[in-house]
């Protein structure tokens, strides 16, 4: 199923423009970035995001600072200071440091900077699509094993967050073994997970399978327990934010206790992601990997459409609460089944991932 639409694509004269997904699914509202100080609002404000499109972005985010540098005639410290906004843009997503260190790297020896690092962004974005897609051809043969296990029946596919084209360019990569199996006549239902404080489930996911024609049904985050105590789950995917050399799993608070709910009943958890999402270079992801930890407002107000069609916050809590906002948990390796990656599902654990992925090591 080629999708209608990216969430990031270069315009004629030569900037960038990305879907401002602080609406969706409500309204359909592009931005267009000129600057990297505004690719860095993006990221930072989460008008773009998910792992491999925020590295998108700012890679992106470094052409424009190229092309700035270029234009006003400013010296190479300028890319520096792009370079470190950028870097300090969000914390997790460990896409982000591989596209700026990618982007580095290329810039480094350029002769041209602008038109290295306009192909350079370009180069990310082409090779995201046709890793998604990857994803979702290793991804299928599972669906489909369990589909043989169940003829005639459906299968339910529990995931949180998104990790759809959305927080990628197109495919995604938990979506993308979804939509191959819809492709080849599989009965695939997702539960989504609402995904709070930011609803990017209910926002995003469901959005994105909506326009798919996936089936799909909202659920609340704490839900999904039950519905796989009561045998309603075949399989979990989720996606992540950065993978350890170990196995361990960073991705949106709340997928911790999935990973536990799927354990407890048996239920296959596996994690779709691109190797760009891997980070060789942690090894105890719990102890490692930095958590980012966003506004509390996020948690006190809840954000959605009103009757009379306004897109608005409401307050869900007193006045005087205080909330806290991690935006991610760690899953261990011991409760993951499988990572799906672009070159084949990988277990999770040191050495199978160093014989699938040990060549990207630096
Ligand atoms: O805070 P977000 O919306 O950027 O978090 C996104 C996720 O947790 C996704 O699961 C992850 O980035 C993978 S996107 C393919």
């Amino acid at each position: 199923m080629a999708s209608p639409f990216r969430t990031i694509w270069p315009t004629s004269d030569r900037y960038v423009e990305v879907i401002d997904q602080r609406f969706l699914p409500h309204e359909w509202v592009v931005v267009k970035l000129h600057t990297y100080q505004e690719a860095e609002t993006a990221i930072k404000d989460m008008i773009v995001r998910g792992a491999p499109l925020i590295g998108a972005t700012a890679a992106y985010g470094i052409y424009l600072a190229a092309r700035t540098c270029v234009e006003e005639n400013h010296d190479r410290s300028f890319m520096d200071q792009a370079f470190e906004a950028l870097a300090n843009s969000r914390p997790t997503a460990v896409n982000l440091f591989w596209a700026l260190n990618r982007m580095k790297e290329r810039l480094e020896v350029a002769e041209n900077l602008v038109e290295t690092a306009w192909n350079e962004a370009q180069a990310i974005v082409e090779e995201d699509v046709e890793t998604c897609r990857n994803i979702g051809v290793h991804g299928l043969p599972i669906i489909e094993a369990l589909a043989a296990k169940k003829p005639g029946q459906r299968i339910n596919i529990l995931t949180h967050c998104n990790a759809g084209m959305l927080g990628c360019i197109e495919w995604g990569t938990v979506t993308s073994p979804i939509y191959q199996a819809k492709q080849k006549g599989l009965d695939v239902h997702v539960y989504v997970d609402e995904t709070r404080p930011r609803n990017q489930g209910a926002n995003l996911t469901a959005y994105e399978l909506t326009r798919h024609g996936i089936p799909h049904t909202l659920i609340v985050d704490n839900a999904g327990g039950h519905l796989m105590q009561h045998g309603m789950v075949d399989m979990v995917i989720v996606g992540t934010d950065r993978t350890t050399r170990h196995g361990d799993v960073a991705n949106k608070i709340g997928t911790y206790l999935k990973a536990l709910a799927a354990h407890d009943n048996k239920i296959p958890f596996y994690v779709a992601l691109p190797s760009t999402t891997l980070d060789l270079s942690v090894r105890d992801g719990l102890k490692e990997i930095p958590i980012e930890e966003r506004n509390q407002d996020e948690v006190r107000y809840v954000i959605g459409k009103s009757a009379a069609g306004a897109i608005e916050p409401v307050l869900i809590c007193p006045e005087t609460t205080q909330a806290v906002n991690h935006g991610f948990d760690v899953t261990p390796a011991r409760l993951v089944t499988g990572l799906i990656t672009e070159r084949g599902v990988c277990a999770p654990n040191e050495a199978a991932i160093l014989a699938m992925f040990g060549d990207l090591e630096k």
